[in-house]
């Protein structure tokens, strides 16, 4: 298929928000293709991920339901432990050997649940980047997961440029200097990290931030975007009336804090999970502020969801090997595809076991 970019193996990414996984639901995703249910255990509420599917005849886990901890198939009943080993079959005391579906590496951390997709042996989970914000109480959030029919890729691409808001989301959170103000990028090609910072001196301030944070008059709007391939993206937004500066050791009590993270995490071809947080450190307990934040930035992540929709569409009509036009405001998305096609390849490199 064209413009698909490949999946990473041997990676975290975020499976579900920490409230999604529960025991009341089972719930049901699909994660670089492969379909895993999550719940909680009853005692210590850890997450589990299995395989979606009964080894019997295939039918998903996630449509069943919990006995204590283990996961009873609601086609006829094979039982599984939290390590996906089955311990009940109907109508014969011998559980067949290979009576296991996989389960997965999981960590709660930061709100987020993330799984590792790959050779279980090489998750380390001291890999997984942090998104401190989210489990904070120094942070409020609102957040969501919108599904696109979109290559990931295009989600990345999206996400690293974020020229676009001048455009797609004119009016909400983009004004004319967005586009306008020249980026600087900053690539880590070993950790996999880049960082795409536009600041903005003397700015028009958009619905979104004067709505939240009451300012009137222009702001300096500083945006540092930090990508940890593949999954985590964090934008760091500084806003401030204009003259407002950090104080000589860097602090910045006097500036407005938004934390907008994204997970991006690719479901099957050309689908992704687009799982977005918005969190500020002023007008905590002001629940209007709260509400108009998640109501205003769903709007926006719309809007997105509607434009990748679309460009997928028209991507898919086209035969491979177009050569795209790009410029400077690339600079940024063009590191992460390289990132990513290294992290691809190294996912599918097959492992040296050791004995
Ligand atoms: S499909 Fe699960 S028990 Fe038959
Ligand atoms: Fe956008």
């Amino acid at each position: 298929m064209p413009h698909m970019t490949a999946f990473a193996r041997n990676q975290w990414y975020v499976a579900a928000y920490g409230h999604e996984v529960g025991r009341e639901q089972l719930l049901g995703r699909t994660i670089l293709g492969e379909p895993l249910v999550l719940y909680r255990t009853e005692e210590e509420g850890t997450p589990v991920a299995l395989h979606d599917r009964c080894v019997h005849r295939r039918f998903p886990l996630s449509e069943s339901r919990l006995d204590g901890d283990r996961i009873v198939c609601g086609y006829h009943g094979f039982t599984y432990d939290t390590t996906g080993r089955c311990v009940y079959v109907p109508g014969q005391k011998r559980i067949p050997r290979t009576a296991r579906v996989a389960s997965y590496p999981v960590v709660e951390q930061d709100s987020l649940v993330w799984v590792w997709i790959g050779d279980p042996a090489l998750a380390d989970p001291r890999a997984i980047p942090r998104a401190r914000h989210l489990g904070s109480p120094d942070w409020v959030t609102v957040r969501g997961m919108e599904p696109i029919d979109a290559d990931y890729g295009l989600l990345v691409d999206n996400l690293l440029d974020l020229s676009h808001e001048t455009y797609l989301h004119g009016g909400y959170i983009g004004t004319p200097e967005v586009a306008e103000t020249p980026i600087s990028t900053e690539v880590d090609e070993g950790a996999g990290i880049v960082r795409v910072s536009r600041h903005m001196d003397d700015a028009e301030c958009p619905p979104f931030y004067a709505r939240s944070t009451g300012i009137e008059g222009r702001i300096t709007r500083w945006q540092d975007i930090e990508y940890h391939a593949p999954c985590l993206y964090l934008l760091h937004s500084r806003i401030a009336p204009v003259g407002v500066l950090p104080e000589p050791d860097g602090s910045d009590p006097n500036a407005f804090h938004v934390e907008i993270t994204y997970a991006i995490t690719p479901s099957s071809d050309g689908k992704v999970y687009d799982f977005w947080a918005v969190s500020r450190d002023f007008a905590r307990d002001d629940d209007e502020v709260t509400t108009f934040l998640r109501d205003f930035n769903h709007t926006v992540v719309m809007q997105d969801v509607g434009a990748l929709n679309l460009l997928q569409r028209a991507l898919s009509t086209e035969p491979a090997g177009y050569q795209e036009l790009s410029i400077n405001i690339d600079t940024g998305g063009l590191a992460a595809r390289r990132i990513l096609a290294r992290l691809v390849e190294e996912g599918g490199k097959p492992v040296e076991k050791v004995q």
